[in-house]
């Protein structure tokens, strides 16, 4: 077989993350691209495939090829009962709870750091753009990490980060009612090593909007560290921002990435069509 035929192409987007692949629906649904892809998404955080138009049927078939699909446990339900296999990310809501959770998207987090073992990836297809706003911005962890200092790398893998709904909720309700801070304390809690030491060797720095405090610190010096992480790992240089165009197909490594939607209208339209890759390690 031709070289031609085994490898598909990739062009870095930016030096330390992002990669773009052009190739057709064909292509990326024969399955015999898989590991390349697999290796890619390792390598780079974010795979662009621009104008790949997608439909469900086909993003649900590719999303099978690289690994064990999964499905949401709080998205969108279908006439079965059943958590569907594409979720749809719709900023046409009205009700309060589905608004919160569509913002929540606005803030710098990966899916999952409330679980033992998060979402290994997302693959995002847009259906409808935002008319402003409504790019996704995502940060290469891993980068960042290994771009500290080796002695502040050993002081971080020492710490652990306790990620909680209620800190999340707080973000966007900072005076809650009694009432509503019990309710956001119900939701999950979770300590997490704060530097992940993935299985592959790579370490990747655990931080965002959920993470609510580090274990055993004094609560300024928690904040100053946490505050002054997540921006470090989200400096220009880590970051890949997309610009969405409709039938623009983008997949993410949500174990070695944050990410965040920059802010749009509700009711604007915006349409993405989601699914995902179960989880392969814990975070530890
Ligand atoms: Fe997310």
């Amino acid at each position: 077989m031709p070289v031609a035929e085994c490898t598909i192409a990739a062009t870095d987007l930016t030096p330390l993350i992002g990669a773009r692949i052009d190739a057709d629906a064909g292509t990326l649904l024969s399955g015999g691209h898989a590991a390349q892809i697999r290796a890619l998404l390792a390598a780079r955080g974010v795979l662009v495939f621009p104008a790949a138009a997608l439909s469900d049927e086909q993003q649900i078939a590719f999303t099978a090829t690289l690994g064990t699909p999964a499905h949401e446990n709080n998205g969108t339900l279908g006439p079965d009962g059943k958590p569907q296999a594409i979720y749809k990310v719709d900023a046409a809501q009205d009700d309060q709870h589905a608004i919160r959770r569509l913002r929540n998207n606005f803030l710098w987090h990966l899916d999952g750091s409330m679980h033992e073992v998060p979402i290994l990836a997302s693959i995002l297809s847009a259906k409808r753009i935002a008319p402003a706003g409504g790019q996704t911005e995502w940060a290469n962890s891993c980068a960042a990490f290994a771009a500290l200092p080796m002695e502040e790398q050993a002081e971080l893998a020492k710490l652990r980060v306790v990620h909680a709904n209620w800190a999340l909720a707080a973000r966007q309700n900072p005076e809650p009612s009694y009432a509503e801070f019990q309710q956001s304390r119900r939701g999950p809690s979770k300590s997490q090593p704060l530097v992940w030491q993935h299985a592959s060797g790579r370490k990747s720095l655990v931080v965002g909007s959920t993470a609510a405090y580090v274990e055993g610190m004094d609560p300024v010096e928690s904040q100053d560290l946490l505050v002054r992480l997540r921006d470090w790992v989200t400096r220009p240089q880590f970051v890949y921002r997309h610009e969405w165009q409709v039938g623009d197909m983008v997949m993410w490594d949500n174990t070695a990435t944050l990410h965040r939607a920059l802010p749009y209208e509700m009711n604007c339209g915006r349409l993405m069509h989601r699914t995902m890759l179960k989880g392969e390690e814990p975070i530890a």
